[in-house]
């Protein structure tokens, strides 16, 4: 069996933070740090070790801070860097660590370096993007951008194109400069000297760019895209930010689109040439859709299972997987993968599906009580860059009305996962004293909001909180091995781990029926014990039975 290494952010749990939408403070109407600060007893009775900030640095939000301005100070909507430092101070002296989004592949067209690059071919901040001639009347080459039509961008005092693979506002910066990586090295020096724990790095996997940026296999977005999802110096340039972080006790993790299995093995694997210590892949992200989110088909439970069977097998003992199914560019599980009807046992089951399982576990604001999409009907209530661009494909090549473009856009648009986070029953659930939150507050902030889950022992939050105190307790659940039962059902997920003669089973039902539940051969559960449950049961050790509706148990051997 493969020997597995124990590591601190192994045995760690995650709880991420979109600042906009978290908690206002000084009644603006948009999240703030003091807001974040006045929730951190909240936050660490989650039993989470670390938070992630989504960024949180001076933009002109275009991308809401994926387009950043300054990468060394703090977006004055949000405060100052005194109330960073504050933040994490007193995160450390509670024993959790704080990381940052580290967005190195674009700056924003409003930070310096980029006002410079553009103000003549001969400025020295020129070779930090990728500006290029035109072919004739055309851009020089035929890439398509992720979020806004073609990934060229004209400028007609250079007459020249920048390259941006996101947004308008986002200038691909050309990490091939050495100068550049000094930059980001610089950054990353600067956050980890004041204290910080370590990264998550933004497509960090796109960051190489193939030799003479030749022209694309066509697609209606991202053409192009197979010339930088994993280009060619993306190792090399991993292991210049790799030799910085090893000067300090922190960790990366990883963002990587269209990342496989095998490019996750390869960049996390362990040992002199490791490039990151976990990867954010997509593959378990994509099982009620078609490569984006946006083309929907009917879930699959066996698609998840197989991702998940692969994933876990693959990297155990190897590297180390990042376990998430809930952040800030996806719609909300419930709504996905589990049902709304059902919604806290749902969630409970989805918690239970995915933090029992060998890797690293994410929790995203809001996740925690279960918060669902919601509606809009409007195109001008929305306020994201993706949606916009799709609704122009939608309407262009499929004749989407606004109406039903709005309809889609409720289920499957990140912006459902955006909306504030819902505190109390109060005006604005709590989230701001402004007449107005920045964003649409989910109607649903009456029944679903933190003060209601904390009062409910049978909440999806206290479930959450069990989950991550067995997980701290219990090794096996971070360091066992894993072994899937009744591949082929399309009903019940059923995975076992193993760790020093200790097993854990895992039955997890993705169904509001009854669904029969017989205990794998040579497993007798009258044997073990019941540590998570999601409803009463009777009889625990009863070797078969009928699964109430979206019912989750872990029954514990020792
Ligand atoms: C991935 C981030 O998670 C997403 O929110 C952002 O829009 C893109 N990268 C571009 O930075």
């Amino acid at each position: 069996m493969a020997e597995i290494t124990k590591k601190w952010y192994k045995e760690m749990s995650v709880y991420q933070i979109w600042c906009r939408s978290f908690c206002d403070s000084n009644g603006d109407g948009i999240g703030d740090l003091p807001g974040v600060y006045s929730k951190l007893d909240y936050i660490q009775s989650l039993g989470v070790d670390g938070i992630w900030f989504s960024p949180i640095y001076p933009t002109p939000n275009c991308d809401y801070g994926y387009d950043i301005s300054d990468y060394k100070s703090i977006n004055p909507e949000y405060g100052t860097l005194d109330d960073f430092k504050m933040i994490l101070d007193d995160c450390h002296r509670r024993g959790m660590k704080v990381f940052m989004d580290l967005v190195v592949n674009h700056t924003s067209s409003e930070h310096e370096w980029f006002k410079e690059s553009r103000k003549s071919a001969d400025n020295p901040y020129h070779d930090y993007y990728f500006w290029r001639k035109g072919k004739g009347k055309k851009p020089p080459n035929n890439w398509l951008s992720v979020f806004e039509g073609g990934a060229w961008e004209y400028d007609k005092n250079l007459d020249e194109y920048y390259l941006h693979v996101f947004a308008k506002g986002q200038p691909d910066l050309n990490m091939d400069n050495p100068k550049v990586r000094e930059e980001v090295k610089s950054i990353m020096r600067f956050w980890l000297d004041m204290g910080v724990d370590g990264f998550r790095e933004d497509v960090i996997t796109f960051i190489s760019k193939a030799e003479g940026l030749p022209d694309g296999f066509p697609l209606p977005i991202a053409t192009g895209i197979e010339h930088y999802k994993h280009g060619p110096h993306l190792e090399e340039y991993l292991d210049e930010f790799r030799a910085v972080m090893k000067e300090y006790d922190c960790f990366a993790v990883g963002e990587g689109p269209q990342m496989g299995l095998k490019d996750a093995v390869e960049l996390c694997s362990e040992g002199p040439s490791q490039k990151l210590d976990m990867l954010i892949s997509f593959d378990h992200m994509n099982c009620d859709c078609f490569m984006v989110d946006w083309i929907k088909r009917p879930f699959s439970l066996r698609k998840l299972k197989n991702v998940y069977d692969r994933w876990q097998h693959e990297m155990y003992g190897k590297g180390w997987n990042s376990l998430y199914i809930e952040n800030h560019d996806h719609a909300r599980i419930i709504d996905r993968y589990g049902d709304v009807k059902f919604r806290v046992e749902s969630g409970k089951m989805l918690a239970t599906m995915y933090t029992m399982q060998c890797g690293t576990p994410f929790i995203y604001q809001g996740q925690e009580i279960g918060m669902t999409n919601i509606e809009i009907n409007h195109l001008y209530d929305y306020k994201d860059v993706m949606t916009f661009n799709n609704y122009r494909l939608f309407h262009k090549l499929l004749g989407y009305s606004e109406k039903r473009f709005c309809k889609l856009a409720s289920q499957v648009s990140r912006e459902n996962a955006r909306t504030p986070v819902q505190w109390s029953a109060e005006k604005n659930a709590g989230f701001t004293t402004a007449d107005k939150a920045w964003f649409n507050i989910n109607p649903n902030y009456k029944e679903i909001n933190v003060e209601q889950a904390e009062k409910d022992p049978k909440s999806i939050l206290n479930h959450y909180r069990k989950l991550l105190k067995f997980r701290k307790e219990n090794e096996i659940v971070i360091y066992g091995d894993f072994k899937q039962y009744y591949k082929s059902s399309d009903k019940l997920f059923v995975y076992e781990r193993n760790y020093q003669g200790q097993k854990l089973l895992v039955i997890c039902s993705f169904s509001a029926d009854p669904v029969r539940f017989k205990a794998p051969e040579g497993i007798d559960l009258s044997a073990g014990e019941l540590v998570i449950n999601t409803y009463d049961v009777l009889d625990p050790g009863e070797n078969e039975f009928s699964t109430k509706p979206y019912e989750a148990r872990v029954y514990l051997f020792k």
